[in-house]
């Protein structure tokens, strides 16, 4: 599918890997929806783009919210082609720590946020997608998601964090065969260790030892990088039904 002129909603987008794929194909001639929650930095990455785009801020986990974001969307630009979900949290917690069993509440709270917040948008947008014009290949959409390395090998702590990325990762397929007859493609992309603010707050120790277990290129990922990436899923129409590593050949070990 062809970025110059796509409408692409970004879940996340007022953040680190969802505020640099905005960037990325807004250079290219796309015009990006942001959705986020109303206290991110949303309306400064606005400012940072090159075609003209707008935040219509929401909670990805409720339906309410997300239903008037699409509709906003809708009614500026008229439809929907790309959404890429990048909203998530990450909350670490041991299954059993030193004050006892992990909070029910924050594992819930994670799968609802990255997981459950992940198909809401994809449902909503999906049918949007759906009264698309198809293009010469028959596409009318590509869905996005961002799970993580964590789905594959959870370190202590990424109970939740893992189950809910796994969810990402397991629902890709049936997702892309659910709108294969609509002509909407569903691919995962999932990174290793990247440079953003989710990261901001680590010590430089920690940021060293990281980078230790990444066998090239040594360093954590660009967010550019990850944008990059997610533009050529949307240009390469093969590419469906399938999760992809962006990790630098990382495995995490426990922790
Ligand atoms: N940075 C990494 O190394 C890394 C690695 C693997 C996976 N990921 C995943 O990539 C995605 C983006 O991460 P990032 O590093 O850019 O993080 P980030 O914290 O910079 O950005 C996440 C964005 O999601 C938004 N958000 C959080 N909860 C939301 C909600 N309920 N509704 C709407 N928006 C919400 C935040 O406001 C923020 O702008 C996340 O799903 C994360 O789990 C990141």
């Amino acid at each position: 599918m062809d970025v110059k002129d796509a409408v692409v909603v970004i879940t996340g987008g007022g953040s680190g890997l969802g505020a640099a794929s905005a960037q990325e194909f807004s250079r290219h001639g796309a015009r990006a929806v942001l959705i986020d929650l109303p206290s991110s930095p949303a309306p400064d990455v606005l400012k940072t783009l090159e075609r003209d785009g707008m935040f219509t801020p929401a909670d990805v986990t409720s339906e309410a919210q997300v239903s008037e974001a699409i509709a906003n969307a809708i009614a500026k630009f008229g439809s929907i082609h790309v959404l890429i979900n990048c909203a998530g949290i990450a909350i670490g917690e041991r299954t059993l720590g030193r004050q006892g069993p992990a909070s029910l509440k924050r594992f819930s709270k994670v799968i609802e946020v990255n997981l459950i917040g992940t198909f809401n948008v994809t449902r909503l947008a999906a049918a949007e997608m759906a009264k698309n014009q198809p293009n010469q290949d028959g596409e009318r959409g590509v869905i996005i998601n961002t799970a993580s390395v964590a789905a594959f090998e959870g370190q202590i702590g990424q109970a939740a964090y893992s189950a809910s990325k796994g969810g990402v990762v397991a629902m890709t397929l049936p997702i892309a065969r659910d709108l294969a007859s609509i002509g909407v493609r569903v691919c995962t992309i999932a990174p290793g260790t990247f440079e953003t603010p989710m990261f901001a707050t680590l010590t430089e120790a920690a940021r060293e030892a990281l980078k230790a277990n990444i066998p090239f290129p040594r360093r954590l990922g660009k967010a550019s990088e990850y944008a990059m990436l997610a533009r050529h899923i949307v240009e390469n129409p093969m590419l469906n039904g399938e999760t992809i590593r962006l990790d630098g050949a990382l495995r995490m070990p426990p922790k």
